[in-house]
């Protein structure tokens, strides 16, 4: 069919079970390529642990995740590595290392994963701090950089080996609301520009409605709906709701 959406990432019946608790109950969806798919989520209700799995670094208890049609628990050692190098991942803290300057830390998975001339691997670290807005900073270590240069650099290392899906866990986190705006439009731009697809882990209602092309609301480690951002701003479930407002009447349990 020809309108028939192109899945790049399906995750089908995930659990996961951490000491006995149910952190990820029977959670499916699907990711289209190309699309800025958002996890939408309260504190605690798995949404990194979602994303994890969903880049292979962690094993879910039950369930799968096909990468372009193959079973990534099937695969194992070599193999799986290969597959995660078509991943990028943006953690929450940046997770730069301290003692490499900038251009260093965007160097070092690709110096981990090709045996490239020092110079071309340069070259293309340059390229990625060009495509972040850091071009010129390649020698700031990262203690000499803003919060927003930071997760910017952590981007650009993310992107370093051309991945085709790029994991992102709190993107904004920790952002005054002009910075968040802006690392919100680079994600946007980057993933049109470079045709890639983006995952990302957010409890920001503005970043979910700026970036999203389709969000998955997660509650208590199940998949509440999944929709296009539009829908979720529809949606007549009372707890989406609450969550979309930040209304602290309503069904959500706080502990
Ligand atoms: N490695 C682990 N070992 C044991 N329990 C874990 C582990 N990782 C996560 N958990 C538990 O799984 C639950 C979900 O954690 P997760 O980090 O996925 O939540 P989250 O939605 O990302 O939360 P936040 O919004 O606070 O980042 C939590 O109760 C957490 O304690
Ligand atoms: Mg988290």
């Amino acid at each position: 069919m020809a309108d028939q959406p192109d899945i790049i990432l399906s995750v089908r019946q995930i659990e996961k079970i951490y000491n006995g608790r149910q952190v990820l109950d029977k959670v499916s969806f699907d990711v289209a390529r190309g699309e800025i798919f958002v996890i939408l989520g309260g504190s605690g209700c798995g949404k990194s642990t979602m994303l994890r799995i969903m880049a292979g670094g962690v094993k879910p208890t039950r369930g799968q995740v096909f990468f372009n049609n193959r079973d990534m628990s099937a695969v194992k050692g070599d193999e799986l590595e290969k597959i995660r190098r078509c991943f990028g991942m943006s953690f929450q803290s940046a997770a730069l290392l301290d003692f490499l300057n900038v251009e260093e830390n965007v160097c070092l998975p690709i110096k981990e994963h090709t045996k490239l001339d020092p110079r071309i691997i340069s070259i293309m670290a340059q390229t990625k701090l060009n495509l972040v807005g850091l071009g010129g900073f390649e020698k700031f270590m990262p203690s000499e950089l803003s919060g927003g240069m930071r997760k910017r650099a952590g981007l650009a290392r993310a992107l370093a080996m051309d991945p085709q899906i790029v994991f992102y866990d709190e993107p904004t986190a920790g952002l005054d609301p002009v910075v968040c705006a802006v690392v919100d439009r680079l994600i946007v731009d980057l993933t049109r520009k470079l045709a890639i697809t983006s995952i990302v882990v957010t409890h920001n209602m503005e970043s979910v409605f700026r970036i999203a092309d389709r969000v998955a609301m997660l509650y208590q480690g199940r998949l509440l709906q999944v929709g296009t951002a539009q829908e979720i701003k529809d949606s007549d479930n009372p707890i989406v709701q609450q969550f979309i407002r930040g209304d602290i009447e309503g069904p959500i349990q706080v502990s």
